[in-house]
């Protein structure tokens, strides 16, 4: 399992500090997440504090893009140090057109699709892409809680995946904490991300270390 905590929870006034915790940790990626205030009713951060993220960063950059027009943007994420970037379906009609540009640039690609949108509105641009981001809440803000049938989106993506033989990894994001941590592993996610879970913790290393091994 790979596990991506979301510096969305960390604390801005001591990013440098956050890095080193998690550069330290059994954490395997960064999760950056970035929101335009109009795709999402939030506005995190855009490309500037995202190059300062992934400088401080010694581990994979896996960069959330909850905006609309992400074709304005990926340059500025590749050129911020973007290992993959993953954009919305629900932010993009010409959805195969915003994959080429960003393998293009040289990064992984991955798809987000929103709690309501059924993973069927995937199978055209499977064989495209590297990861698929299944949203287990309605994006916008860390700190939310899981939306329990995303259990079965999961498990139906798997189904998929094995059925077609891709190679693709399924990420899911939001509301993810040591309790449900492994019922979405055995669902078959393969990414996990997490906020609120490993920067709210008491000893943050401890956490990444015990949802490591759950
Ligand atoms: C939600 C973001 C998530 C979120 C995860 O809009 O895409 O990455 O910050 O945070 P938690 O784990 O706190 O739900
Ligand atoms: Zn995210």
């Amino acid at each position: 399992m790979i596990l991506a905590p979301s510096l969305l929870s960390a604390n801005f006034l001591q990013l440098q500090q956050d890095c080193d915790m998690l550069n330290t940790s059994q954490a395997d990626w960064y999760h950056i997440d970035v929101m335009d205030g109009t795709f999402v009713p939030n506005i995190s951060f855009g490309a500037m504090v995202t190059k300062f993220i992934t400088s401080a960063s010694t581990k994979y950059n896996d960069v959330h893009l909850m905006i609309n027009k992400p074709e304005n943007y990926a340059e500025a994420f590749r050129d911020a140090g973007a290992n993959n970037l993953t954009i919305h379906l629900e932010a993009c009609p010409h959805l195969h057109r915003n994959i080429e540009q960003i393998k293009n640039l040289g990064m992984h690609v991955g798809v987000a699709i929103n709690p309501h949108t059924p993973v069927s509105t995937l199978i055209n641009i499977l064989q495209d892409i590297d990861l698929v981001c299944l949203m287990s809440v309605n994006p916008g803000f860390g700190g939310q809680a899981f939306i329990p049938n995303t259990i079965q989106k999961i498990a139906a993506l798997k189904q998929i995946i094995n059925e077609q033989n891709l190679n693709i990894k399924i990420e899911v994001d939001g509301g993810v904490t040591l309790e449900n941590a492994k019922l979405i592993i055995n669902a078959g996610a393969d990414i996990l991300v997490a906020g609120n879970t490993v920067f709210k913790a008491q000893n943050p290393l401890e956490m990444i270390a015990k949802l490591k091994a759950v």
